[in-house]
């Protein structure tokens, strides 16, 4: 039996409330942001705002991104308001050449790119028998080519200066049966936790780090339509929906120097959903 005396862990939560605060221990995990250049896509909502306020509260300088350029200028000013290095850089991942030109344009803005979120993404349960060759297509497009595409862009630059990171927002229903999503978003969920393996291993080499986080259930808008009966139903362990913020905080781990030598891995944020 080992007893450490004295020491903290990097990620000691002394309190029920969570608070990214807590984030310490030896050497702040969060100084390692600042003036870092990270893109996260899908972040003027959910769980990328989550991801984006973190990153952007302990100083990187932060892509927030969207489809629509009206809001996501919007959200953007939300966060410059508070004093935060941000920018908006609307696209429609949906689109090939917004996903290969999104990483263009934000470093034209940034001067460089240090990490990469894909996190935008999203799909409907729809019953198998009614599904459309091209709802499957719409959610590979935005779920998993887009991904692929922005991670290309940004792995030609990272090659270059030789570090970089990559985190993708996958699922739960990448690890086994959609359940509560349909066959089209689980398999594109499937294939981004494909996509992150193969990438981080042909990466490696280069210092370049490429992980995944799997969250379960979260409560962002696209939880909102489940009634309280039904997430009860859910059978949560831990009796409740994640906040975003508890999924953000695992990608900043992630994105961080405290996770240095974890490359290829998925991280599951689930409550005890799935183990
Ligand atoms: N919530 C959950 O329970 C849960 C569970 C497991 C995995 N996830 C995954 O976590 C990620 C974030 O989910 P969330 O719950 O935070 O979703 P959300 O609240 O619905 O937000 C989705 C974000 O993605 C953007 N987006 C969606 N489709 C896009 C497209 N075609 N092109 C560009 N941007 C697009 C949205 O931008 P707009 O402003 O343009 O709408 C928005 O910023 C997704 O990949 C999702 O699959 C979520």
């Amino acid at each position: 039996m080992f007893l450490l005396i004295g020491t903290v862990l990097p990620f000691e939560i002394r309190n029920s409330e969570f608070d990214i605060r807590y984030w310490g221990g030896a050497g702040n995990v969060m100084n390692g942001f600042k003036d870092k250049k990270i893109l996260v896509t899908g972040s003027t909502r959910g769980i990328g705002f989550a991801i984006a306020e973190i990153l952007a509260e302990q100083g990187a300088v932060v892509g927030i991104h969207g489809r629509d350029e009206g809001r996501t200028a919007e959200v953007a000013g939300t966060l410059t308001a508070k004093g935060f290095s941000v920018f908006p850089v609307a696209a429609d991942l949906g689109n090939p050449d917004e996903a290969v030109g999104l990483i263009k344009r934000f470093v034209k803005q940034a001067g460089s790119l240090d990490g990469l979120v894909n996190n935008a993404g999203g799909g409907k349960a729809v019953a198998f028998r009614g599904m459309k060759l091209e709802d499957w297509r719409n959610t590979f497009s935005a779920n998993l080519e887009a991904a692929m595409l922005a991670s290309r862009e940004a792995y030609v630059l990272m090659r270059k200066s030789k570090q970089g990171c990559i985190v993708n927002v996958a699922s739960i229903a990448a690890h086994g049966p959609g359940k509560w999503m349909g066959a089209d978003y689980a398999a594109s969920k499937a294939g981004l936790v494909s996509l992150t393996k193969t990438l981080a291993f042909e990466a490696a080499r280069l210092g370049i780090r490429v992980n995944a986080v799997s969250p379960g259930m979260v409560a962002t808008d696209m939880t909102a339509s489940l009634s309280e009966e039904m997430k009860q139903g859910l059978g949560i362990p831990l009796g409740r929906l994640a906040k975003p913020e508890e999924v953000a905080s695992v990608v900043c781990f992630l994105l961080s120097d405290q996770s240095s030598f974890i490359t290829g891995q998925v991280l599951h944020v689930n409550g005890g959903l799935w183990m």
